[in-house]
């Protein structure tokens, strides 16, 4: 057998080196990452691979330009060919996902939530959200988003054997709390909520509804998720870089206009929550790229998320049928690309991680209901969005949860690598967008210095 290791980083240059040999070693790091990623199973529920039509905006000239304010009124000039550009990606978003608006401007899943946040609500005011140790973001949380706004937070109830919130308690406590803000969304997102009920109990009590997408989004634009804006929500955030197969990068999507509590009108309130609010410059090479992901999406994003859902329940079934505890079994484990497992008997998240990605296997540990440390927490998060982009199918997926087995179970090390690799090499291609001949994990043509 061969030695399929990983091979150690390569010495940092010495403090007083020649600044150029800096740039040689970065060049040699960054195709370690690649070849690394090359030869590795991406498990990982919230990565993915932008397509390289998508990826060719990222060296444009738009990377070195700003465009603070909206189209034809900038705060800058030389934006006459980048304005319609602007304009364009959010038309295309409001045609994806039905929205009546759309905001391409935020720079992440995160800096969209807090831009929304401070256009619907104000300090004091109270917002309700899933549980952290039910799967929420810490934007939900004091010490991120919320706490930055100066919201009080409260949580739904939860059903711990599926990660969700438990929509009856949930709206029993809405009616009797009068929270400002409902916020609908998690990091491990097993199951649809139950959006529309949460909707009208929410009105009764004039909340705002927010649902964060950051996870789903590319489950949503294929249809087979759930309609959040359809159900009512007034506004939608996200990243557009998890089942989105998009640019790392944000987006804020709303439902017609209303006078919100705060006596704003949403849409304004969200255009200067972004700008000047929350950021100045919007990276205009990703907005450009978010474009091409976009037009993609509505050529093949509904055969991607329904692969990457039948591809997260394969998953789940081949680690179930080899013994392993994936959860939510009594509810056919997952509706979206995410799957959870208890590894205690292997020693854990942290462990498990470790020892897979050894292995050639790159997932992360995460936090099951009724643990208390993040560090060493008793679950592993897989995720299918981008081996599924690759174009793999369930016999895969077979195949990967023999490999997690192996490798959660120890002293097979060796050949698991070996397997991991010899799979790889038959995905490298990134599926469900126009191909222009690269491939999915590539190294740029770097200059080389001597
Ligand atoms: C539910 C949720 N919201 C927001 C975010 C933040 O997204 P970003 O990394 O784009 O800031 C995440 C990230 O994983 C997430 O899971």
């Amino acid at each position: 057998m061969e030695d399929n290791s990983f091979p150690e980083p390569f010495a940092s240059p010495s403090n007083d080196a020649d600044p150029a040999e800096s740039v040689n070693w970065l060049h040699s790091q960054v195709k370690r990452h690649h070849q690394r990623f090359a030869s590795s199973i991406p498990l990982i529920a919230s990565e993915n691979l932008v397509s390289p039509l998508a990826a060719e905006m990222f060296a444009t000239d738009l990377h070195n330009r700003y465009a603070e304010g909206l189209p034809g009124a900038r705060y800058y000039e030389g934006n006459a060919d980048y304005d319609p550009i602007e304009e364009h990606v959010e038309s295309l978003a409001k045609r994806l996902f039905s929205a009546p608006f759309a905001d391409v401007r935020p720079i992440s899943g995160t800096s969209a939530n807090i831009s929304a946040l401070f256009a619907i609500a104000q300090p004091g005011e109270v917002m309700m959200a899933p549980e952290l140790a039910a799967g929420a973001h810490i934007s939900t949380q004091r010490f991120g988003a919320a706490g930055l706004r100066g919201l009080n937070t409260m949580t739904y109830p939860s059903i711990p054997e599926t990660m969700s919130v438990d929509t009856e308690l949930a709206i029993e406590m809405i009616r009797r709390e009068n929270p400002d803000v409902c916020y609908i969304g998690q990091s491990v997102y097993l199951f649809p909520s139950n959006v529309s009920e949460i909707v009208e109990a929410a009105r009764e009590v004039d909340a705002t509804i927010m649902y964060d997408a950051a996870h789903v989004l590319g489950l949503i634009a294929g249809g087979c998720f759930q309609d959040p804006l359809g159900d009512g929500v007034d506004l939608v955030c996200a990243s557009t870089h998890k089942t989105f197969p998009g640019p790392q990068h944000g987006i804020i999507l709303a439902n017609e206009d209303r006078r919100l509590a705060n006596d704003k009108m949403l849409h304004r309130a969200i255009r200067s929550a972004v700008f000047p609010g929350v950021h100045s410059n919007h990276h205009l090479h990703k907005v450009a790229a978010l474009g091409v992901s976009l037009a993609e999406a509505l050529e093949f994003q509904q055969d991607y998320a329904v692969q990457t859902i039948k591809n997260a329940k394969a998953l789940a079934e081949g680690l179930w049928s080899r013994g392993m505890q994936v959860m939510a079994s009594g509810h056919g484990f997952t509706e979206s690309h995410t799957i959870l497992v208890d590894v205690r008997e292997f020693g854990g998240g942290a462990d498990v991680s470790l020892r897979a990605e050894s292995c050639g296997l790159v997932m992360n540990k995460n936090m099951l209901p009724g643990d208390t440390s993040a560090i060493n927490p008793s679950g592993i998060r897989l995720g299918t969005p981008e081996m599924t982009r690759i174009g793999m199918k369930e016999s895969q997926m077979d195949e990967v949860a023999e490999m997690i087995h192996l490798a959660a179970a120890g002293g097979m090390d060796a050949e698991v690598r070996e397997r991991a690799r010899n799979l790889k090499s038959e995905f490298n291609k990134v599926q469900y967008c126009w191909d222009n001949g690269r491939g999915a994990y590539d190294t740029p043509p770097f200059t080389q210095f001597t």
